[in-house]
């Protein structure tokens, strides 16, 4: 494709018994904030040092550019890496570590000085050359990491749980800092993260992962609101599923019973489905009541066992005979309606419904 700047076709690697990467085939488009999501030991990791030259696939095809890179060596390739560990010269100061790349490439002095200072700069560490990287905290360190990275103005910047060490605060700053140089320099990210929140926020795309495959790729929203499978349902955010047998299906409206008595209706796109099916309902698509709502489907009568303030939303834990439904409340003023062991009524709208095509 024109766009596309990495394609990888049904790449393969194993580790002796282990594949941690399983015929994954991707693409992803110049300028694009990629993401690969997963639990920990799904292969996101090796997918990237494949990417980066670091590894070699057991089989498959590796494109850059539109041209193959299989046996180009790491540092021919026009990619950079940034490690989950920082991976930095401990024996350099932090000009020498993000020169590094620059003096091997027999660059000139005045050169290195001025692209250093400017990678400094963009990573917002102006001055800063002279200081010892071990006097440095760890969301300064991972900035000197980045600069060394960028200081080759790679096509691609492939990120490793870049601020997986850094704390909430830190880690929400970097991410904010991270995507507006990403859209500023205009360089592709493929950027590996386990945090879900931080993938939906951050990517114009995801992967999800698990088990060295690519479980479903899409944009944040795609992921988020039509998930493919109950994996990537759990994954990302929070989610409530219901698992039923099929009652009836026409005119595209789908009707499931639970076994513990629940009927739910669901808008669906095919004409034929299993007999069992799983319902899933965003917590967030719920609405709690104190009266009962004019529903006789996608509706239950349950107690509340559990009220979490997280401030500008309200989460509630409705229990059902065995079952407990999460719901988000974003209007907080209702607060004082409700209290624990109190019975409620909760619904939602059968547009809300997802039916998970595969379990
Ligand atoms: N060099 C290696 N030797 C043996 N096994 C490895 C090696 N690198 C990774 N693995 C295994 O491959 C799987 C995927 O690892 P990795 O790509 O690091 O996952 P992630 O980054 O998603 O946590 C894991 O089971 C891991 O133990
Ligand atoms: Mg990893």
């Amino acid at each position: 494709m024109e766009n596309s700047i990495v394609q990888l076709e049904s790449i393969t690697k194993k580790f002796g018994q282990i594949t941690a990467v399983d015929h994954v085939s991707l693409e992803i488009l110049a300028g694009e904030f990629f993401s690969i999501l997963g639990p920990s030991g799904c292969g996101k990791t090796t997918l990237l040092r494949l990417i980066a030259g670091l590894e070699t696939p057991d089989s498959g095809f590796i494109y850059l550019h539109n041209k193959l890179i299989n046996s180009v060596p790491p540092y021919q390739r026009d990619v950079n890496m940034v490690f989950q560990n920082y991976a930095l010269f401990p024996h350099m100061n932090v000009y020498e570590n993000i020169a590094f790349g620059l003096k091997m490439r027999k660059m000139r002095k005045e050169e290195i000085d001025q692209k250093v200072s400017n990678a400094l700069e963009l990573v917002g560490l102006s001055g800063m050359g002279l200081r010892k990287t071990t006097q440095l905290s760890g969301g300064q360190q991972q900035r000197v990491a980045l600069a060394r990275a960028l200081v080759n103005e790679p096509s691609v910047l492939l990120l490793d749980e870049p601020l997986g060490a850094l704390d909430l605060k830190l880690r929400k700053q970097m991410q904010m800092e991270l995507k507006s140089l990403q859209k500023q320099l205009g360089i592709t990210f493929i950027y590996v993260t386990h945090d879900q929140e931080e993938a939906l926020t951050m990517s114009d795309k995801i992967a999800v992962m698990s088990a060295g495959k690519i479980e479903q790729l899409g944009t944040p929203s795609q992921i988020y609101d039509k998930p493919k499978s109950e994996f990537v349902s759990n994954f990302i955010g929070i989610s409530n599923l219901f698992e039923g047998d099929l009652k009836s299906l026409d005119n595209s409206t789908l009707v499931l019973n639970t076994p513990d008595g629940i009927e739910i209706k669901a808008l669906v796109n095919d004409s034929t489905y299993p007999r069992t099916a799983i319902a899933m309902v965003r917590p967030e698509k719920i609405q709690i009541d104190t009266q009962k709502p004019e529903k006789e489907v996608n509706f239950l009568r349950g107690k509340i066992i559990d009220i979490v303030y997280l401030g500008t939303v309200m989460q509630f834990k409705v229990r059902y005979k065995n079952r407990d439904v999460f719901i988000l409340e974003k209007n907080c003023d209702r607060a004082s309606e409700y209290s624990l062991d109190q019975e409620v009524f909760i619904s939602w709208d059968f547009n809300s419904t997802v039916i998970l095509p595969e379990s």
